[in-house]
């Protein structure tokens, strides 16, 4: 089996972040969105792996490489315009020959992993086996309608009538029939060639298309509050571990990683919290659920339930929580002797102030 990773949207839902990096390479618990995924994908024993990649394809292949630390083989593929994810394997056809495959969305987190759902589609091979999961609110998402054996009745793209609670998530396996109906679709509303669509049409030609449903963590990392959400459950399963320098004056409480190089001094880390390499945490309070990049530093700050991304620094701010910060972001007291904020900030920015 195959896999096709698409991690070519543009991210309009994390600007400003999306305007200076690929939303997949925003790091959660310290690591890109890109690479949980593509550890995921490689823990099914795939080593075959398509990234189908559109503007930021040059950031995201110097990030990620040719695939050897994850143990397989990486071809990127680039797709000019998001023109939708059935567009998507239309373009990799020629990478995915004749063989089985699975389709992963590069910005959805399934860290419980999906091994029994791989596993079942080996097993029985229908030509499509969608992911599912209950969410609150399916009007954003595929929604499926299920029979009582599982097998997949109907699907609708983000219906404002959603007729079941089941939403498909980032992941479909697929065997080669699903080609035939790529090229049968014609585009959506939206303007794109949807997959949903494209399965539909196999339910329609009597295909066999099945569900699963994944029961375990699930988060499409769409918007900053599910990066953090994200982060805060990754930090709560990462294993703690101090391989930097802790002085006699700091107090780390709980699951806590200072990473090589790292320095902590006179200062509080409630865990779980990571501190990256080669950061300085001096005179400051962090976390909990709290990740801080590399090459960062923190003086004199109090800073919770926060993503500090590599090379930013934060002085003399006491109070940041619920916080993304950009790489190389500079937060501080200001350089005049007066009371004013001063704020150079870009397009979209989000800055909330305590009344
Ligand atoms: C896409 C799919 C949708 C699916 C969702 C999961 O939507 O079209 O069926 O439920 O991903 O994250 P998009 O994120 O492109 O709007």
């Amino acid at each position: 089996m195959k896999a096709l990773v698409l991690s070519g949207g543009a991210g309009t839902r994390l600007r400003p972040f999306s305007y200076s990096m690929p939303k997949q390479l925003i790091p959660i618990a310290n690591k890109p969105v890109l690479e949980h995924v593509l550890e995921n994908v490689a823990a099914l024993g795939v080593t075959e792996i398509g990234v189908i990649v559109g503007d930021w394809g040059d950031e995201i292949e110097e990030a990620i490489g040719d695939g050897f630390r994850f143990g397989c083989r990486i071809t990127y593929i680039p797709q000019e315009k998001p023109l939708g994810l059935a567009h998507c394997v239309a373009l990799a056809r020629p990478f995915l020959g004749d063989d089985d495959f699975v389709m992963y969305l590069g910005d959805n987190m399934l860290p419980d992993g999906i091994q029994d759902i791989a596993d079942e589609f080996a097993a029985h091979r229908p030509a499509a086996q969608v992911v599912v999961h209950k969410v609150p609110d399916p009007t954003a998402f595929g929604v499926a309608e299920l029979d009582e054996n599982g097998a997949v009745r109907r699907l609708v793209e983000k219906p404002k009538e959603p007729r079941s609670d089941l939403a498909l998530i980032g992941v479909y396996f697929f065997t080669p029939a699903i080609h035939e109906a790529v090229d049968s679709i014609a585009p959506s509303a939206r303007g794109e060639l949807e997959i949903t669509d494209a399965i539909q049409w196999l339910v329609s030609s009597g295909a066999d298309v099945r569900a699963s449903e994944y029961d375990g963590y699930w988060k499409d990392t769409g918007r900053v509050d599910d990066v953090l959400a994200c982060n805060h459950k990754l930090l709560d399963d990462r294993a703690p571990g101090v391989f930097g320098d802790v002085d006699g004056s700091s107090e780390l409480i709980g699951q806590v990683t200072v990473e090589v190089g790292a320095r902590v001094v006179r200062s509080r880390i409630e865990g779980p919290a990571v501190i990256g390499a080669g950061s300085l945490v001096e005179d400051s309070q962090v976390g909990p659920y709290t990740a801080i990049g590399r090459r960062c530093t923190l003086r004199a700050t109090r800073l919770a339930d926060s993503i500090v991304m590599d090379d930013a620094s934060i002085s003399k701010v006491p109070g940041l929580h619920g916080s993304l910060i950009g790489r190389s972001a500079v937060i501080g007291p200001s350089e005049h002797e007066d009371s004013h904020h001063r704020l150079v900030v870009g397009d979209h920015t989000r800055i909330e102030v305590a009344a």
